[in-house]
């Protein structure tokens, strides 16, 4: 793109400071960004500027409890039944697994991709790509097959992600099995709508959330392959849940039985303010909600069997259909903006540090996705069998506590180590 018709488009778009900038800078730097303009979509900016003011949908009309299967009180022969129908997929070769590992962990403040944090789990330490690894080999041995297991990274970790896992051996993973596909990105925007220039003169973007994964297997040609390879359904999981079975036959079963074609484990609330998303059904659809927008006087509200009745909470435990993928990877998901703090290159070139938040960053969230469905299946799982998370450096959601899970965990279920 020639110098004036960039300008043109900025001058449309508004982008001021970049102007400002352009025309200060010599002609090898204005190139540098003149180029990766052309990788831009300024429409999208402008999209993501109106987002910015837009006030999020708080609207609570019509909030129901969701209904879930509950294991622990279903019959022996209902449990059968979900389990061979779920089995039958995994032995037929239908099934795949994606981990998504593209965040920044910041929460954890580790420096590395968080697949790369290594746990100090009896009997020995063991990385969490390693974790991962394994509950995918036991399941593998279980049922006689080798599932197809995807990794999402991002341009950020990429590379340190599959160097990690080659170095790693694939961690006994059959490396042919193994896939690699990188996430999408998109621009930091100010209040005012201007994008931001690092000190090396590149436009500032930020990995766009796990719901990036369903466009980015499309764009990446992982569904396509996905379906040269036969495969009906895909977990999509999360890296930093140690305790995460990914080869869920029972959450497979329910879904295939219930006729869906997403399902999701989700977890009981110890309390009914937990910060944990919860499920829920808005206007007939199942929906992920903060607590907070639960209206106070429904809250404490228990069903008939003393249990909450917004309870069910989101834990990122998710089945797709390759179908749905396919379908929703065609879709636009809305955007979640996240007000920070972010340096910047001002109008004379110079860095400006910022220490209140100053713009916004944006993301698309994986449970957006069920909005496009009519059904969606939900199964009760427990947090001493399924969830042990790792987010934050210590206190809740720690490696402490998630430690502790997967020790206790394991105590228990020796017999099924691989
Ligand atoms: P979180 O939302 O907990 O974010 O990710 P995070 O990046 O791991 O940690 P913080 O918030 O910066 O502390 C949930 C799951 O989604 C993946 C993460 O790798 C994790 O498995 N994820 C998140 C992506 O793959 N891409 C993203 O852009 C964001």
């Amino acid at each position: 793109m020639e110098k004036n018709k960039v300008l043109e488009q900025l001058k449309e778009n508004k982008q001021q400071r970049l102007i400002d900038i352009l025309n200060k800078v010599d002609e090898e730097t204005r190139n540098k960004i003149i180029e990766q303009l052309s990788e831009i979509n300024l429409k999208e900016i402008e999209r993501l500027y109106e987002n910015i003011k837009e006030v999020e949908d708080v609207d609570v009309g019509e909030l129901k409890p969701v209904k879930s299967v509950n294991p622990d009180r279903i019959s022996k022969e209902e449990l059968d039944e979900y389990e061979r129908l779920g089995a039958n997929v995994i032995k037929n070769n239908k099934f795949a697994v994606v981990i998504m590992a593209g965040g920044e962990g910041t929460r954890l403040g580790f420096n590395g991709p968080k697949g790369t944090y290594r746990v100090d789990v009896e009997p020995k330490p063991k990385y969490l790509f390693e974790i991962m690894a394994d509950s995918i080999l036991r399941a593998n041995k279980k049922y006689g097959v080798t599932i197809p297991w995807y990794i999402m990274t991002s341009s950020k970790n990429n590379d340190q992600i599959v160097n990690f896992m080659e170095e790693h051996n694939y961690f006994g993973y059959p490396k042919e099995y193994v896939g690699f596909f990188e996430q999408g990105e998109l621009p930091l925007i100010t209040e005012d709508g201007q994008l931001i220039l690092d000190e090396d003169y590149k436009i500032r973007k930020a990995a766009d959330g796990n719901g990036s994964v369903f466009k980015s297997m499309y764009e990446r040609g992982v569904i396509e392959e996905l379906k040269e390879k036969g495969i009906e359904w895909v977990y999509i999981g999360q890296i930093d849940n140690i305790l995460l079975k990914m080869v869920d036959t029972l959450l497979l079963g329910v879904a295939i039985k219930e006729g869906s074609e997403i399902a999701t484990r989700s977890m009981l609330k110890e309390f009914p303010r937990e910060r944990m998303g919860t499920l829920c059904l808005k206007n007939g659809k199942v929906k992920v909600i903060e607590y907070s927008e639960i209206p106070e006087d429904m809250i404490e509200a228990k069903n008939e069997d003393g249990e909450m009745l917004f309870g069910e909470s989101n834990v990122t435990c998710n089945l797709f259909s390759l179908k749905a993928i396919e379908e929703i990877s065609q879709r636009d998901l809305p955007y979640h903006k996240a007000h920070k703090a972010y340096g910047y290159m001002d109008e004379n070139c110079k860095m400006v540090e910022a220490k209140d938040p100053n713009a916004y960053k944006f993301e698309y969230f994986i449970f957006d996705a069920y909005e496009f469905f009519n059904q969606i299946s939900v199964l009760r799982g427990k947090r001493e069998e399924d969830f042990a998370p790792i987010k934050n450096k210590e206190g809740v959601q720690s490696p402490e506590t998630a430690i502790k899970l997967y020790n206790n965990y394991w105590r228990k279920h020796r017999d099924e180590r691989v």
